[in-house]
């Protein structure tokens, strides 16, 4: 489906932009991988192909390493077709969820993930557009966007929706942009879409979760996700560093790993509060983890037993940047499972009776 085309994708060493770079290259596509994360992005291009596919670390807050990017795709493969602006991140290590509230607001922290998530796609969108125009033959741009930026859940509500002010923010931005983009570019037969993935399973959300509080007891998703970590925890070497910092109402305690499963502690969880400072579990989540994030998802999902995978949204990207989306231009496509579409058809009232 993508014959001749040549990509150009920003986050690519991991999750959702490394299974666009597998799926583009198994559709005929050649690839740039732009990513911080250098060594990973190598080895991927070499698993690719180096024919096929070329890594080049960039930083998407810079603008010059995005302009290298969008030249590189000229330079390599002779042209740039498509772009996808797929890097994102969310809190700095260190960082809480209650240091996203707008209160407490950590001003680095919001600074770092506008200039990523929101002003790298604007600024890729303008490398991407300036290579695009010049070969003259049109072009496909695909932002990665979220849930989060179409609807927004207060942080301190123990609503499970994660958000944050700064990425919140940031991807709603990301949705303007697409539009913005769509109107401007379209004389040059240039499309600007979006995707808006629900929770995926791929590190980062792993790291999401791991940084937030759980502050409320019986919350379904939040005890779910505590046992995700759990199931995660037990597969860690006994006395890691996470498993003890997992209970800051426990700061000592190292919990036995293997951790048998009718020991994991669903009372320990439930105590409040019980703050999850999971970085240096999110760093150790590594592939053949990922599975059992996915099937604690499958188990909150809305649609019962489907987990979102980063193939799904990959999947979504190639509809969008090949000719069977030829037409689709400033749309944002949501894969969610139908999460946000329930979100927005709540009537406050209704759950307690009144139809007015
Ligand atoms: N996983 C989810 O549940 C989910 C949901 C909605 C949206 N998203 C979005 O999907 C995109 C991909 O995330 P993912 O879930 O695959 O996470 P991931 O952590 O697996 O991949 C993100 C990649 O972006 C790279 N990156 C981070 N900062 C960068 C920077 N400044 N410059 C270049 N690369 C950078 C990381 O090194 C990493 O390889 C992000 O924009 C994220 O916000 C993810």
């Amino acid at each position: 489906m993508l014959a001749g085309k040549v990509a150009a994708i920003t986050g690519a060493a991991s999750g959702i932009g490394e299974a666009v770079a597998r799926l583009f290259v198994k559709e005929g596509a050649r690839v740039v991988l732009g990513d911080i994360q250098g060594d990973k992005l190598r080895r991927l291009a070499d698993e690719l192909g180096t024919d096929r596919a070329t890594a080049q670390e960039c930083n998407v807050s810079q603008e010059a390493d995005l302009e290298r990017l969008a030249d590189a795709a000229v330079s390599t493969y002779g042209s740039l077709d498509v772009w996808c602006s797929n890097a994102g991140c969310y809190h700095r290590e260190g960082v809480t969820r209650q240091d996203g509230l707008m209160e407490n607001l950590d001003t680095a922290d919001f600074d770092r993930q506008v200039a990523v998530n929101l002003r790298g796609v604007a600024l890729g969108t303008k490398h991407a557009a300036r290579a695009m125009k010049r070969g003259g033959r049109g072009g496909c741009i695909i932002n990665t966007t979220s849930i989060a930026g179409l609807v927004v859940n207060c942080a301190n509500s123990g609503d499970p929706v994660l958000v944050s002010a700064a990425y919140s923010a940031s991807k709603h931005g990301i949705v303007a942009l697409t539009k913005l983009g769509a109107c401007e570019l379209a004389p040059y037969r240039i499309r600007v879409n979006a995707v808006a993935p629900g929770y995926t399973a791929t590190p980062m959300l792993a790291k999401t979760i791991g940084l937030q509080h759980l502050s409320k007891e019986g919350k379904r998703a939040s005890t779910c996700f505590s046992l995700f970590v759990c199931l995660l925890a037990a597969k860690l070497p006994a006395g890691t560093p996470a498993l003890s910092e997992m209970c800051t109402n426990r700061p000592a305690q190292v919990l036995p790993s293997p951790l048998p499963r009718s020991h994991i502690p669903h009372t320990t969880l439930k105590l409040a509060p019980l703050k999850l400072t999971g970085c240096a579990l999110g760093d150790r989540m590594r592939a053949p983890l990922l599975p059992e994030l996915e099937a604690e998802l499958a188990k909150v999902s809305i649609m019962p037993g489907v987990a979102l995978r980063a193939e799904d949204i990959a999947n979504g990207m190639l509809y969008l940047a090949s000719d069977m989306g030829r037409c689709v231009n400033g749309h944002t496509l949501v894969i969610d499972n139908g999460l946000v579409a329930g979100v927005a058809g709540y009537v406050p009232g209704l759950e307690t009776g009144d139809t007015a």
